[in-house]
């Protein structure tokens, strides 16, 4: 079926619509959890450093619940239950970005929100449900709140802006390379911060928080809603895939990135050590 302008216009008004109503939703359930945490039922995933809880699982319940019920002609990857449903619309969920933080009593944490129509990126919503803050690039704009956002430029080059970042990883023990390239990296910027959610980490580039992001060895719910807040602020974009090949970050390519640079407009990112740490893919 070829759609008109206007049945184009109406879906993705319909998809962003209902993105925004399952990232507030699922932000909800996760925020009273978090308030009431006493009996919180967690397991370990990958290792003693990977945990879910039952948040995130009701919190991508919920968000799936809507989806269908709004878009049936969704299949919607979920960090939790994997690829489920059929349909021309996609959407990839991180119900609880931050789980640790979230488990632990940090404040820090949220629901992240991509969404696609046959391949074309619609809408990427990152909702933190403790501010009540939520980021949405939506028709090559980006609002915070529903307000367009005008993000302040931070300084252009490492020794004057802070780093986002989750190196180095947890879960196994760096190697030397990696402490190597973690010392360039400390040693760089005027200050590495940790904060234990990637997708906020993006967000936060997005608005102007932070000039400048490092991530690696995440899955596409990290990232999906993230990439697309950048973009629509004109931001930068460094991916490389597992080989250390510059990729993109569409709906196509996301699987594949394994590395991910983001930046404001403005920074010199040539000029950053993650320029060369990623052209060596060390860190
Ligand atoms: C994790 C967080 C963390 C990042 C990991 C992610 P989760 O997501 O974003 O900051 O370092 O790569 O897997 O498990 O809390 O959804
Ligand atoms: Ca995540
Ligand atoms: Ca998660």
């Amino acid at each position: 079926m070829t759609l008109t302008a206007e049945t184009t216009i109406n879906l993705d008004a319909l998809i962003v619509a209902t993105a925004r109503e399952a990232a507030l939703a699922a932000g909800a359930g996760a925020r009273e959890a978090f308030l009431n945490p006493e009996g919180l039922q967690t397991e370990q995933k990958a290792g003693f450093f990977d945990i879910v809880t039952v948040a995130d699982k009701a919190a991508e319940a919920t968000a799936c619940k809507i989806i269908w019920s709004r878009v049936p002609g969704s299949r919607i990857l979920g960090e939790e239950g994997g690829w489920q449903g059929e349909g021309e619309t996609t959407w990839i969920i991180d119900p609880i970005d931050g789980t640790s933080n979230f488990a632990s009593g940090l404040p820090f944490f949220a629901v992240s929100i991509a969404a696609y129509h046959a391949g074309r990126p619609v809408c990427g919503v990152i909702y933190d449900p403790i501010r009540d803050e939520m980021f949405l690039a939506a028709e090559g704009r980006l609002t915070l709140n529903g307000k367009p956002v005008e993000s302040l430029a931070r300084a252009a080059t490492d020794r004057g802006v802070e780093l986002l970042t989750n190196a180095p990883y947890e879960g196994a023990r760096p190697g030397p390379a990696t402490l190597e390239s973690y010392a360039e990296v400390v040693d760089s910027f005027r200050a590495v911060r940790r904060l234990g959610s990637c997708a906020l980490h993006l967000a936060y580039v997005a608005v102007g928080r932070v000039a400048i992001c490092y991530e690696s060895k995440f899955n596409a719910w990290d990232i999906a809603a993230g990439v697309q807040l950048v973009a629509a602020a004109g931001g930068q974009i460094a991916a490389r895939d597992a080989d250390g090949n510059p990729v993109g970050t569409g709906h196509d390519d996301l699987s594949r990135v394994k590395r991910l640079v983001v930046a404001q407009r403005g920074f010199d990112y040539q000029s950053s050590c993650l320029s060369r740490l990623m052209e060596k893919g060390a860190l």
